[in-house]
Parts: structure tokens; sequence; C-alpha cells
């Protein structure tokens, strides 16, 4: 073991594919799968899909570069980052970060828990009649029974992250992810061929865009592009922070997000033409966020033996998409007590992840709680974090363009950093405090429930 001097080796990733894999993991998960499509749902289709594509190359990559280059530069977690580029004055960003992971996690969990329920009583049981399935979530979602399944879940997570960069995230990411991308093509070929799958093709790809000039509209799908790349609280600037110097950081990052829209795209074309094939479209129509959980189920009852397999399948790819994105959030707050307090990474991660898990149970026992969990951390504060990094990275940071580039230097780089100055910042901002903005609807929402 390492004597009491000799600071402790920082763990890297085996190989590049690892760290591609793991980010991807981050990136794809419940936000690709459950949240995307709710949203497109509640937005009317292909508008939303036109504004998030959008928000992904102008907001989204300079972001997720910003995140990158931070991360492997300083190659610490977000406090220690900012810190190492920007004085111990930045280092209450960090701690907004792990905030903001700590957040997110504690009701993420929770969804994650339901997935996990719906996979194991698939298998014991099916799916449920029609005429219950709206019973059934509501068992499901809230109650001591998601708290069991929420804590289910954080204990599986924990397990991972304690396990260490290489033996625990790494190797699971190598596991999953290729599983989870093979589920995934299988599902939607399998939507593809039922009958009357068509309707669903189209009210996904077309549709009224002007409802892409609601305000609403625009910032929702803002947040969703952070919420999906995993981007504004350090997930990947963590990430980044385990990998070598010879990274090609503008091309991971155009990896990450390519992957991450394939898998939101793709997800779409699973749950839309089942749902259309079946005739279950009224029900998605006024979307909220359980929508899914019960309309998918009641289009997997409906067909027969085969919906129970294929339901089990999608409800297990996205209990697996969920564990990877979660492994991510809790890195960033575990990261942050080993290179801050010295901490040894498994009591951190066991600490870390026991805190999360308590704060999460009144999202698992309301779930208005966890709507309002999900604005305030999963849209507010990541947009706002975005916004604070590209300030930083634009303004405080000496010379990023070099940073970035390391040892592949490319043009393109000069003007990255001037959409990190004005452009993403200013938009952001927007985004966020105009009046009906990010900030407005979440703390609205954090009202109503403390007032009832
Ligand atoms: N990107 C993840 C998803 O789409 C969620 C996430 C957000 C993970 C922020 C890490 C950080 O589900």
């Amino acid at each position: 073991m390492l004597g009491p001097m000799s600071a402790p080796q920082r763990e890297h990733w085996s190989r590049g594919l690892g760290f591609t894999l793991a980010a991807v993991g981050s990136a794809v998960g419940l936000g690709n799968m459950w949240r995307f499509s709710y949203m497109t749902a509640e937005h009317g289709g292909a508008a939303f899909v036109l504004l998030y594509v959008l928000m992904t190359l102008l907001l989204g990559l300079p972001v997720m570069l910003a995140e990158l280059t931070v991360g492997r530069g300083a190659g610490k977690s977000p406090i220690l980052a900012l810190g190492h580029y920007g004085g111990r004055k930045w280092r209450p960003l960090g701690g907004l970060f792990v905030l903001t992971g700590f957040a997110i996690l504690s009701y993420y969990s929770v969804i994650a828990g339901w997935t996990l329920r719906y996979t194991v009583s698939g298998v014991l049981g099916g799916f449920p009649e029609p005429s219950n399935a709206e019973a059934l979530f509501g068992q499901i979602a809230s109650g001591w029974d998601a708290v069991a399944w929420h804590l289910g879940f954080m204990v599986i997570c924990t397990f991972v992250v304690a396990r260490g960069v290489r033996a625990g995230i790494e190797r699971a990411s190598l596991l999953l992810m290729p599983v989870l991308g093979l589920m995934l093509l299988g599902l939607a070929v399998f939507a593809a061929v039922l009958p009357g799958s068509g309707a669903g093709y189209g009210y996904y790809f077309t549709g009224d865009l002007r409802g892409a000039l609601d305000f609403d509209v625009v910032t929702d799908a803002a947040a969703q592009a952070f919420f999906s790349l995993s981007l504004g609280m350090g997930a990947i600037l963590t990430y980044a922070s385990y990998l070598s110097r010879q990274s090609d950081l503008p091309l991971e990052g155009a990896r990450i997000a390519l992957s991450d829209f394939g898998v939101a795209l793709l997800a779409g074309l699973v749950v839309f033409p089942l749902i259309f094939a079946l005739g279950l479209q009224h029900d998605v129509g006024e979307s909220t966020l359980g929508a899914l959980f019960i309309t998918l189920p009641t289009a997997f009852n409906k067909l027969g033996a085969a919906g129970a397999i294929i339901g089990v399948i999608f409800m297990l790819a996205l209990s697996v998409a969920a564990l990877t994105s979660a492994i991510s959030l809790l890195e960033v707050v575990t990261a942050s007590l080993v290179d801050v307090w010295n901490w040894r990474r498994a009591p951190a991660a066991w600490l870390c992840g026991g805190a999360i898990a308590l704060v999460g149970v009144p999202s698992a026992l309301n779930l208005e709680v966890l709507d309002a969990m999900d604005s305030v951390g999963g849209q507010f504060l990541l947009v706002l974090g975005g916004a604070l990094l590209a300030v930083f990275v634009g303004w405080v940071m000496k010379n990023p363009a070099a940073e970035a580039a390391g040892m592949h230097p490319r043009p393109a780089l000069g003007a990255w950093v001037w959409l990190l100055r004005i452009v993403v910042p200013v938009i952001l901002a927007v985004l966020a405090f105009y009046p009906g903005g990010l900030a407005s609807q979440s703390f609205g929402k954090l009202w109503k429930l403390f007032t009832g």
C-alpha cells in the first residue's frame, strides 16, 4: 500500500474506448428514452425534435468541449479543476456542480427504480391489462415500494462507483453499452414491422413547425440538450479528468454527442411507431412525466406473448441506460470527496450514495416532489452551470483553444472560444432568467410544493 507521504496515483482509463463508452454511457440514459419521448409528445412532435438538434449543435457541443478541456487539462474533479484554472474564487462553481449532481441523482434513481420494477414484474407476470395500467403505475411510482426499488438501484450504482474507474466504471460500460445498443436496435426493428406503425413515423418527423416558436418549447429543448448530453454539472469534466494527454477532444465530443443523439432518435423510433400501431396515441397527447410508463406497458400487454418479451427487453434497456448515467452522477460527487478531502474511494462512494439515497426518498413518495426536483436540478441548474462554465472557459481560462487542441490543432477552435464568450452565455441566460424561463418555471414548482 501507499506510504503516508506519497500522494495516491490518479487512475486513468485503460484504453481510449473505455472513456468513450463511459461518456456515451453517461449521456445515454433515461433522458434519451423517457424524457426525450415525453417532451417530444408534450410539444407536438417534429418541432421539438428540430429545436433539440439546433440546441445540441449551437449550445451543447461548445459546452461539451469546454468540460472536456477543463477536465483533461486539470486532471481533477470539478471543485479542484475550476480552482486549478481560476483560483480559489472559482471553486464554488465546482461546488454547484456537485450539488446539481446530488439533486439529479436523488430523483433519477427513483425513476430507474421504476424501470427495474417493471422489468422484474414483466418477467414474473407480464404487463398489465389496459384497464389496470394506470393503477399499477400509481402503485409503482410512489410509495414504499418505490422507495425500496430506488434504494436497490442506488446500491447497484454505488457498488460500481466504489470499485473505481477501471474495475468499476470502465468495465461496466464496456459490458453494458453494446448490450444496450443491440436491445434498442432489435426493438426498433420490431416496432417497424408492426402493422400500422407508419403513422408513428409521420408524427415524429412531420408536424406543425410553428410550435418551435414558443418560448416554452425553446427552453425545454435547450434544457433537454444539456440533460441528455450530461452537461452543466461536471460529469463529462470528471470523466475527462481520467483521460491522457493524447486524446483528441473535439473528436471525442462529437462522438459522444452523435451517439447520444442517435440513441434518442432510435428510442423515438421504438416508442412512437409502437404507440401508433396499437392506437394508443391519444393517451400520450397530453403527455406527462408518467405517460410512457402507462402507455407502453399497455402496448406490451396488447401484443400478447411477444409483447411480454419485448416489454422486458425495453424495460431492461431503460434500466441499463439509467445505470451507466447514474454512475457518472455519483462519480462527480464521490470524486470530489476523494480529490478535495483525500477520502478513500470506497467509503466516499458509500457515504455519497447513502446520502443521495436518503435525499431521494421524498421523490419516491410523491410525484410532485420528483417533478420539482427534475425542474430545478435537471433543467435550471444544468443550464445555469453550462452558462457559467462557458463564461469561465471563454473569459477566465488562459488560451483555452490551445488547451482544447492539445496535440491536435484545429483552426475552428478560435470560433469555439467566441461561442463560449458570447453566444452560449447570452442565450442560456435568456432561457434561464427571462420571465417564464427555466428559473421561474422551476422555482414556481418548488413554491407550489411548499405552499400546497
Ligand atoms: N444524460 C443522462 C440521461 O440522458 C442524465 C445525466 C444528466 C447524467 C446529467 C449525468 C449528468 O439520462
